[in-house]
């Protein structure tokens, strides 16, 4: 049986980073969902297509090849968009978007076919409660809005785009409460994963936090 660790939690709560570096140390192919749903905000972006307009943006998600590499880079059409998904104009649109409830079924089949037969550790908001609800290896990593907020500031001044800190905090409070409150799909704290707040804990810290916990499930 392939192994699948599902990770969930807010915007900023470190998922990417601590999730990118768990897939080196153990082998595991590193699966970030959210860049699916960017990559449809993208191609909606670049189509002209409004939020309103809901069958195209289902016949436009139908269309797509959205696709990773073992680097982690993401291709949409085989051009790789891993810059443009994180831009702040794809930002402003993926939640509403990720709100469709078949936009979600397509791109919750695809995520699942990405993990066939593989060893994978896959992040998002609701791997651990529908995409892979029967895995043993489940996780929510959490931090306070504050702490998120600072750290998507740092990463967008290493990636060149820039938001204040006001803005940045805004869109995740906004984000929170979008993921919050989906009628499908929504970011859900439940008993059996396991909850890590990582306000006050270094990136290694976390890493080591989530492979300890592994080990113990294997
Ligand atoms: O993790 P992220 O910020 O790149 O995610 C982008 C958006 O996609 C975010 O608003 C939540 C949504 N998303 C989702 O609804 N389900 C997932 N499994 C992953 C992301």
């Amino acid at each position: 049986m392939n192994k699948v660790i599902a990770i969930d939690g807010p915007a900023g709560s470190g998922k990417g980073t601590i999730t990118k570096k768990v897939a080196e140390k153990l082998g595991l192919i590193y699966i970030d969902t959210g860049a699916t749903y960017r990559c449809v905000a993208l191609a909606c972006l670049r189509n002209n297509i409004n939020l309103e307009e809901k069958e195209k943006i289902i016949n436009l998600t139908k269309s797509l090849n959205i696709d990773f590499d073992v680097n982690g880079k993401t291709y949409l059409n085989k051009e790789d968009v891993s810059n443009l998904i994180r831009s702040k104009e794809v930002s402003a649109i993926v939640s509403p978007i990720s709100s469709i409830p078949e936009v979600r079924e397509i791109l919750v089949d695809l995520q699942r076919k990405m993990a066939n037969n593989k060893d994978v550790i896959m992040e998002g908001r609701d791997i651990t409660t529908v995409v892979f609800p029967n895995t043993k290896y489940k996780f929510y990593l959490d931090a306070d809005p504050t702490e998120r907020a600072k750290r998507r500031m740092k990463q967008n001044e290493e990636m060149g785009i820039s938001m204040s800190f006001e803005e940045i905090l805004d869109s995740i409070n906004k984000r929170d409460y979008n993921d919050m409150h989906k009628s499908v799909g929504a970011l859900k704290r439940c008993d059996d994963q396991i909850y890590i707040d990582t306000t006050k804990m270094t990136i290694d810290e976390v890493v080591q936090t989530v492979i300890e916990n592994i080990k113990n499930m294997d």
